[in-house]
């Protein structure tokens, strides 16, 4: 959905003194809760930390190795590579591909800092290219634009869940010889025409972070490819450049998985289209219920499936709904309130304009959204927010 299918209703600004002391006696309720998820699969979770707490190797070990498998096929990719985090997954996939000083990789300002932070531990300079309004992804129209003769790479990120455009970007990325990365932290499981994100680019990088669609109970990352060559790299940038224990070929760094995190991540894979179609229902009720608001909401574009890691949707009286319903114990978060190229690590090294990403981010607000979120609660969240405009145009 665009902003022009909408007839966004303007209220004047609204004068609504969010009551603190209004608030309700339930619980409150944020835009993810991991731990909920822990309770939802306890038994095998536990079961799962016992083995690995009664097994031989706590680090890159025999539940890694299966976990690296499992996940690969299930994103339709041939290998996987755990590592620590995602951040360290785009990290060494730069890596990998050899891309370090002197090269540009062009991604977005829009995304957590950790793309970006990424790029430069690489040694490499980020380019930021614009995004189009509806999937927060790069513009292709930006990125070309953005195209030098020092560019080696596009990082595309699939921000909130939704593909990115890729077609437009592969064909950029052949064109000019580009490595397309995908930075599939917030997405796991995306379908873009029908493939799986992640296995489009020539690699995909995922964080397991604990709130992450597919989160352990620490920091966690993997990488997959279609490429056994770029695989065989990865696995040793991960461990000291190590071919075999104690013999290193390349510089490398310790980036591993953990056992335990892997065991938990396995259990949770295994539940992980179950827990992505109740995402998608919550998606489907919050949609239903706000569709006729002021209100921009997300969507599928054609040919994506969304998975609904955060639910974002843009009001231009942001500050004041986000504050009318923290009123009431629901606290929405802000994905991102501050685009990576105006924030001071970055400003005065990476002076650009982003005409899109500096005008949304005012208006985007995050919704409670995690698989364990009953009816009851979704319905509370769309109470708050019809209750905040039904207040606002009668104050009109
Ligand atoms: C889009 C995006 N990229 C990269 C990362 C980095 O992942 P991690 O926190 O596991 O290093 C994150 C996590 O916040 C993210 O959301």
């Amino acid at each position: 959905m665009t902003t022009s299918d909408l007839k966004l209703v303007r209220t004047q600004p609204v004068d609504i003194q969010p009551k603190l002391e209004a608030q309700t006696a339930l619980e409150p309720l944020y835009f993810a809760r991991p731990a909920a998820q822990y309770q939802a699969f306890k038994t095998e979770i536990d079961a799962a930390i016992q083995r690995v707490l009664e097994g031989q190797v706590y680090i890159l070990g025999p539940e890694v190795k299966a976990f690296e498998a499992e996940f690969a096929a299930w994103c339709g990719s041939q290998h996987g590579i755990g590592v620590a985090n995602g951040t360290d997954a785009i990290h060494l996939a730069l890596r990998a591909l050899n891309i370090g000083a002197g090269d540009e990789v062009i991604t977005t300002a829009h995304t957590a800092v950790a793309t970006v932070a990424a790029i430069e531990m690489a040694g490499a300079t980020p380019v930021f290219a614009d995004i189009d309004a509806e999937r927060y992804g790069l513009d292709p129209e930006s990125v070309a634009r953005a195209i030098s003769p020092r560019t080696r790479a596009i990082v595309a990120v699939h921000l909130y869940g939704h593909p990115v455009d890729l077609g437009p970007l592969l064909d950029l990325a052949t064109r000019h010889s580009l490595h397309l990365i995908e930075d599939c932290a917030q997405a796991h499981g995306a379908l873009w025409n029908g493939h799986k994100v992640g296995s489009v680019g020539v690699v995909g990088c995922f964080s397991l972070y604990p709130t992450k669609n597919l989160g352990g109970i620490g920091d966690g990352g993997i990488v997959i490819t279609a490429d056994p060559a770029l695989a065989d790299r990865l696995r040793q940038l991960r461990q000291y450049g190590w071919v075999r224990p104690q013999h290193a070929e390349m510089p490398g760094w310790n980036s591993r998985l953990d056992e335990l995190q892997a065991a938990i991540l396995r259990v949770k894979l295994r539940h992980l289209d179950a827990t992505t179609a109740r995402r998608r229902e919550i998606a489907r009720r919050y949609t239903q219920a706000l569709a006729d608001l002021p209100l921009v909401l997300p969507g599928d574009a054609p040919g994506c499936a969304h998975v609904y890691h955060l639910y974002v949707l843009r009001s231009p009286e942001r500050e004041a709904l986000r504050a009318h319903l923290a009123s009431r114990g629901i606290h929405a978060g802000l994905h991102y309130a501050e685009p990576v190229h105006v924030q001071p690590a970055y400003r005065d090294r990476f002076p650009c304009s982003l005409p899109v990403t500096e005008r949304i981010v005012h208006d985007i607000l995050s919704l409670p959204m995690y698989p364990e979120l009953s009816d009851q609660d979704v319905d509370r969240v769309i109470d708050g927010i019809r209750g905040f405009y039904r207040m606002a145009l009668a104050a009109e």
